[in-house]
């Protein structure tokens, strides 16, 4: 369908999006950031006798009217009077999981037409793609249509990509053609080892790792650099954005010892990605990431469930063009490193690599470890069922507690470790979906089917003590504040206190040995998910409070809402060097949204 052709992956120019976000910024701190247009949505007035036509103008960042009543098989138009482009898109997905309807509407155009045709009696709310905050509502009045399905067919099985579970690994990265979706063509990648995700490397808790990894991408890839997301290791080992790059053709040895200060890292489900400068949206948005899950006996002699009932899954979305290839949404990219307005957000979910995929589960509880390994996209976790979820950790270790939440919200590089519970489902079908939320521009989406058969199931116990979390010493005095903001003047860039990345400046230095307390504070006004690189952080305070019981274990990747701020703390162990602070939303960590610290042995 034509309509689905013209979709492409959220990009905007950069221009459009500095006026955006100065638009935006009018709703800066905190309260009324998505409020102001569901206000305005309620305030518009609905027509009583529903006409059969109808039509939306954009004048600047606003769907006018907002809400809209059209009769059952009537038309939409939409006149788009701006300077950007927009979209208009429905929550709602089909049984490809493809928006109802999604339009793109080219800046100064009259009368785009919507499809909305076919659409049965009820409420549609809608938004713009590129501008999460443009929302409305339509109203279709007539009869609902029972031939509308809201969810994915589940066609293809959960796979679990190879597992390696060696002292000394080789991972060969190279191109291959992978199957995400369920029909045509398999999709050509950059791989890691030949599969996406890459192998699961899979290694007891504190046990002493290497991995040589071996560029044998094409060409014009070019160098690559690899990045163990929450692990604690020297330096040059880290995946430094611009020095010891793996070149075409050669390889690098990466020391993954697993310790801190002698102890094992916690167990956790972590990752492996690139991270090359300026080109690290690119490089994993083509395929370069894989799990890395480390192990702790003790887990299943407390009684959380292991083996087969402990499943690691990788969301993360892309889109495709006809023929299955991925589209590029860097191809204009030239010279420039990025811009505010990149958003790469895939209009498909995919769940350990395929598209919508299913998996048979026993009528019992299942510890699934949860990584969000999208560039850009936030997900709002919850089962179809309305069973909660029970967290027992986050990405970098077990919670002190279990805490029962009916929805959890992970952004890009989190991790969640919970439990999900089908005693009493068995002969039924449990989706986990991302749920739409009204404080954040999360939408509505099916991402896979748990089908839930017959058959005895192990005992399981979530025990109230999980995790010890180390307590220490830590300075009243905040060493550092870090703030993301948005840089001013014509040419706008994501930036750490004022400036943008630059691999030769170090922005902080810590002493070797040393407790440090930091604040991050969000002086921009979007979210920001941000990724401290190196050492086991814990959260001492959001917003002024204690953390929420979900935040008190250890943590690496902080969602900060504008206005937000967290104090963080940790002791800085074994390593000196150079290590990494940015936003893990992959766009705006390439557009300069990145800051060097710098451990040193005397200050
Ligand atoms: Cu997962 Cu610095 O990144
Ligand atoms: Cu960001």
């Amino acid at each position: 369908m034509q309509v689905r052709k013209r979709r492409v992956a959220g990009r905007v120019t950069a221009t459009a999006l500095a006026l955006a976000l100065a638009g935006a910024a009018v709703a800066l701190n905190g309260q009324a950031r998505s409020g102001s247009s569901l206000e305005a949505a309620a305030s518009s007035v609905a027509q009583a006798d529903s006409p059969d036509s109808g039509s939306i103008t954009i004048d600047n960042l606003a769907f006018t009217p907002s809400h809209l009543t059209i009769a059952k098989g009537g038309t939409l138009t939409v006149t788009n009077n701006s300077d950007f482009v927009h979209s208009i898109t429905s929550d709602a997905i089909d049984g490809n999981g493809d928006p109802l309807f999604d339009v793109l509407l080219p800046a100064h155009t009259a009368n785009i037409p919507v499809p909305i045709a076919t659409l049965g009696g009820g409420t549609y709310t809608f938004f713009c793609k590129f501008h999460g905050q443009m929302k409305g509502t339509l109203v279709i009045d007539g009869p609902p249509d029972g031939s509308i399905t809201t969810t994915p067919k589940f066609e293809q099985p959960l796979v679990q990509p190879p597992k390696l579970h060696g002292k000394h690994l080789k991972i060969v990265m190279r191109k291959a053609k992978v199957r995400v979706l369920p029909h045509g063509p398999r999709t050509p990648m950059l791989t890691f080892g030949g599969t996406f995700p890459g192998p699961t490397i899979v290694r007891r808790a504190g046990a002493y790792t290497k991995v040589t990894f071996v560029n044998s991408l094409p060409r014009k890839v070019g160098a690559v650099t690899i990045h163990q997301h929450a692990g604690h290791h020297k330096s040059k080992f880290d995946g430094q954005p611009s020095s010891h790059l793996i070149r075409h053709g050669k390889k690098l040895t990466y020391d993954y010892p697993l310790r801190d200060a002698g102890t094992p890292l916690p167990a956790a489900l972590r990752f492996y990605h690139d991270h090359r400068m300026d080109r690290t949206a690119r490089n994993n948005w083509f395929g370069l990431q894989g799990m890395f899950l480390t192990t702790d006996p003790h887990d299943a002699k407390m009684g959380l469930p292991h083996g087969k009932y402990d499943v690691p899954l990788a969301i993360t979305d892309r889109s495709f063009r006809s023929d299955n290839r991925l589209t590029d949404p860097f191809k204009h990219m030239g010279s420039m490193n990025g811009a505010p307005g990149m958003e790469t957000v895939g209009d498909h979910v995919l769940v350990n690599g395929r598209y919508a995929p299913y998996r048979k589960v026993k009528p019992g509880r299942y510890r699934l470890q949860i990584l969000n390994s999208s560039l850009f996209s936030t997900y709002d976790l919850a089962l179809s069922n309305g069973i909660p979820l029970t967290q027992i950790g986050t990405g970098s270790g077990l919670l002190p507690h279990p805490v029962v939440r009916p929805d959890i919200t992970i952004g890009p590089a989190q991790r969640v470790d919970v439990i999900a519970d089908f005693r009493q489902q068995a002969g039924t079908k449990v989706m986990l979906t991302s749920i739409t939320r009204t404080d954040s521009d999360v939408t509505a989406k099916a991402l896979m089917q748990f089908r839930v058969k017959d058959g005895p199931t192990p005992k399981v116990k979530v025990p109230f003590n999980l995790a010890r979390i180390q307590s220490y010493h830590v300075p009243k005095k905040v060493a550092m504040t870090w703030s993301f903001g948005l840089s001013s003047g014509s040419h706008q860039h994501w930036t750490i206190n004022g400036k943008r990345f630059d691999p030769r400046r170090v922005d902080h230095r810590v002493k070797l040995g040393s407790t440090e307390r930091w604040k991050l504070v969000n002086d921009s006004p979007v979210t920001h998910y941000i990724h401290l690189h190196e050492e086991l952080w814990r959260t001492l305070q959001r917003d002024g409070h204690p953390p929420p019981p979900w935040e008190q274990g250890y943590e690496d990747t902080w969602r900060l809402d504008p206005g937000e701020s967290v104090v963080v703390a940790a002791r800085f162990t074994d390593y000196t060097g150079k290590f990494m602070i940015h936003c893990h939303m992959l766009d705006h960590e390439d557009d300069g949204m990145m800051a060097t610290f710098k451990v040193v042995k005397h200050r």
